[in-house]
């Protein structure tokens, strides 16, 4: 049988992902299917929300930063059929490597969040993502195109205003972004850091397992 992504295949993204926190997989996903998400997106009605005036973790060694759209959905929500169909094939992609990764098994990503970065000021700082997220995280560039960082911290708990850069790759449309969450691996969650889009609006889509759906902002 053919793994699925290719010639890189899911199994050698699932080791990397386990073993070094992350991985970058360029065309995850074709032209056609990011035209779908962009279609979704466009239908929903994403929020502003403004963490430079109220940052996350405010004053402490964690504080986070961030300026963009979002809206969350949980999985099979009749407004996001496209991210539900998506977040349905990539549970059977990796149900189909179990062998090698027991721990993944019933794994499904249960939250869907869209994001949009508007223009050259909208952006994350670096951050770890929630810790109540389960397993396997991914992210998909589906228009537009950014740097995204990754860091190391130099002290745990992790101090991100003394962060050294390790990698940083730029997302383009159909990029993947594999993350580490915990339960998989050392569950270890990676430092990262999502640069503003280069040119015009940049559209993502988060899937993340979790046992509670973010709530609309
Ligand atoms: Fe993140």
């Amino acid at each position: 049988m053919q793994e699925p992504f290719g010639e890189m295949g899911l199994t050698t993204i699932l080791t990397h992902t386990r073993d070094r926190g992350y991985l970058f997989v360029p065309g995850a996903l074709d032209a056609t299917a990011c035209a779908r998400l962009e279609g979704e997106i466009a239908r929903l009605a994403l929020v502003f929300g403004d963490h430079v005036a109220h940052p996350i973790n405010p004053g402490t060694p964690q504080e986070v930063r961030q300026w963009h759209e979002r809206a969350y959905y949980p999985i099979d929500h009749p407004e996001v059929p496209v991210g539900t169909s998506l977040c349905h094939g990539l549970a059977k992609d990796v149900a189909s490597c179990l062998p090698a990764f027991p721990e993944l098994a019933g794994w499904l990503p249960t939250e869907i969040g869209y994001q949009r970065y508007r223009a050259p000021n909208d952006w994350i700082s670096p951050h770890r993502d929630r810790r109540s997220d389960q397993l396997l995280s991914v992210t998909y560039t589906v228009k537009g195109s950014a740097w995204v960082k990754v860091y190391v911290s130099e002290v745990e708990p992790p101090d991100y205003r003394r962060l050294t850069q390790i990698d940083e790759h730029l997302t383009l449309p159909g990029t993947a972004m594999f993350l580490r969450a915990p339960g998989f691996g050392s569950g270890v969650q990676v430092i990262h850091e999502v640069l503003p889009p280069l040119q015009g609006e940049r559209l993502i889509l988060n899937l993340r397992m979790r046992k509670s759906i973010l709530p609309a902002p």
